[in-house]
This record gives structure tokens, sequence and C-alpha cells, in this order.
């Protein structure tokens, strides 16, 4: 590819958060009217809020799973979905989201840091299985058939995100890293964006409004972080992102 390219990349590797689900329904966490004005995260996505009361958090996941059957994916999911179909390079989507919108779009190398709504986990034999419908207390686990073993397969907060040996790598070997609808307020997934610009790559911000916080435990300015910043709708943004993106590394 010619040197005197504005993008002279090969490898994008893009961080998704519930910003980029916004215009589909889905309410964000921080933002005004977002879950955590909502609900105590304390009482519903901790291990312990688990322990203590499984039937609450359970009835909390369960109404967001039934909520996905009322939302489809977004002009932002599928501009990803034509990135990583016509780039002339690897396309890796990291994404802190728990929707199955990425997927239902047409992503395919996905990893959901976060988990995902709709699979469950069983704490005894460890399964992991697709889950569409209600769980509670005494569902029996469709493997080992024992009942009230099973739990939504999220991260919950202190608990270790999925796939961060293979994040690890991707941020280290990718030219291009897309920091899409995420405040960057949440480790590990704040740290992303300084660890791939440390590691050489170009960093670009798309989001509403420049994001706080973003990579260290001080304030940073937009600046220091990002390469560049596009700010707006995801729907409007990130399809705009996309089109530039492809004409100058495909032409
Ligand atoms: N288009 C683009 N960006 C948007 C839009 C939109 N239509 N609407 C909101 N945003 C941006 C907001 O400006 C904000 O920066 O999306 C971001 C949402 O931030 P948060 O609500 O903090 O959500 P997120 O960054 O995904 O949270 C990260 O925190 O609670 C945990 O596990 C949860 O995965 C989540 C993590």
């Amino acid at each position: 590819m010619p040197k005197n390219r504005k993008w002279n990349v090969r490898r994008i590797v893009i961080l998704t958060g519930s910003g980029i689900s916004a215009e589909s329904g889905l309410h964000t966490f921080r933002d005004k009217g977002g879950l955590w004005e909502k609900y105590d995260l304390m009482e519903l996505a901790t291990p312990e809020a688990f322990a203590r009361n499984p039937a609450r958090v359970h009835e909390f996941y369960n109404l967001r799973r039934a909520g996905l059957r009322e939302v489809s994916p977004n002009a932002a999911h599928e501009a990803l979905v034509r990135l990583e179909r016509e780039f002339p390079g690897d396309v890796f989507l990291i994404t802190q989201n728990v929707d199955d919108l990425h997927e239902r779009a047409g992503s395919r190398t996905l990893y959901h840091m976060h988990g995902e709504l709709c699979k469950i986990r069983c704490t005894v034999c460890g399964v992991v299985k697709n889950w569409s419908r209600e769980l509670t207390v005494t569902t029996p686990c469709p493997a080992c058939d024992t009942s009230g073993t099973l739990r939504p397969h999220i991260v919950w907060f202190g608990e270790v995100p999925f796939y961060m040996t293979e994040i690890e790598a991707l941020l280290r070997e990718c030219d291009l890293f897309l920091s899409i609808g995420t405040s960057g307020t949440v480790y590990p997934a704040a740290g992303f964006a300084a660890r791939a610009k440390a590691g050489g790559a170009r960093t670009v911000e798309l989001n509403l409004e420049p994001s706080q916080g973003q990579g260290t435990e001080r304030e940073v300015d937009q600046g220091e972080l990002f390469d560049e910043g596009y700010y707006g709708p995801a729907t409007r943004v990130v399809p705009a992102f996309v089109d530039e993106l492809l004409k100058e590394t495909t032409e």
C-alpha cells in the first residue's frame, strides 16, 4: 500500500460500548436515563449481589434479555460488518456490550469481553449455553441437570473480563484502534486506547461527545489519547468513517 496514504493500516482493532446500541433503543449506562441511573449496580451486577438475592438478579437480566427481541442492529453495527467484509486487512471487534446486535448485523470476529445476555453458565459443571428465555433460581442445568446453579454468562464488577490474553495481543499488534460509543470509564477496556497507542497504533474515537477519563487514572485530554475524534450519533459518524477508510484503503 503506498506510504503516502492517510490510512496506512493493515490490522484494525475496534472497541465498542453501549453508545453504539443507543440508537437501536438500548439504554447506555452512564448517560442521563442510563441503566445505572435507574438501577443500583451493586444490587444487580456483582457476584455478591447474586449470592445475596439471585432471584432479583435473574429478574434484571431476564428483562434485558427479553428487551433484545424488541430492537435491531442499526447503521453503525452494519457499517462495522461492511468494514470487516471489505477491508483488505484484518478487523477484530471487541465489545463491552452484552447485547447480540453485532452478531445479528453479521459481525464475525467478535470478542464479548463482558459476556452475553443470550448465554447462561452453570456454576457447577461450567457449561455455557445459548439462552433466549427466562432464567430462575430453579431452572435445571441443561448439561448436569442440577437445579439452581445457572447464572447469566455476564462479567460482573469484580470479575475478570473474557478474552484478555487474545485482546492484549491484538492491542500490541494493531495499527489502527477505533473506540466507538464508550465513556472509557471501566477498566480494563478503559486502558485499551493507551495500550494500542503505546504499541504504535493510530487511535480514533467515534462517540457522541469526547469521552472522559479514557486510559489512565488521571483525566487525560482527548488529544493525548486519540489522534482523531469524530463526534455525533454513531449511526451517522460510524458509516461516514468506514466509507472514508474503505475509499482510502481499497481504491
Ligand atoms: N452515538 C454514539 N455514542 C453515544 C450515543 C450515540 N447515539 N449515545 C451515547 N453515546 C456515548 C456516550 O457519550 C458515552 O460516552 O456512549 C457512551 C456510553 O457510556 P457508558 O454509559 O459508560 O457505557 P459504556 O462505556 O459501554 O460502559 C462500559 O460499564 O457498566 C459497565 O459493563 C458495563 O460494558 C459496560 C461498561
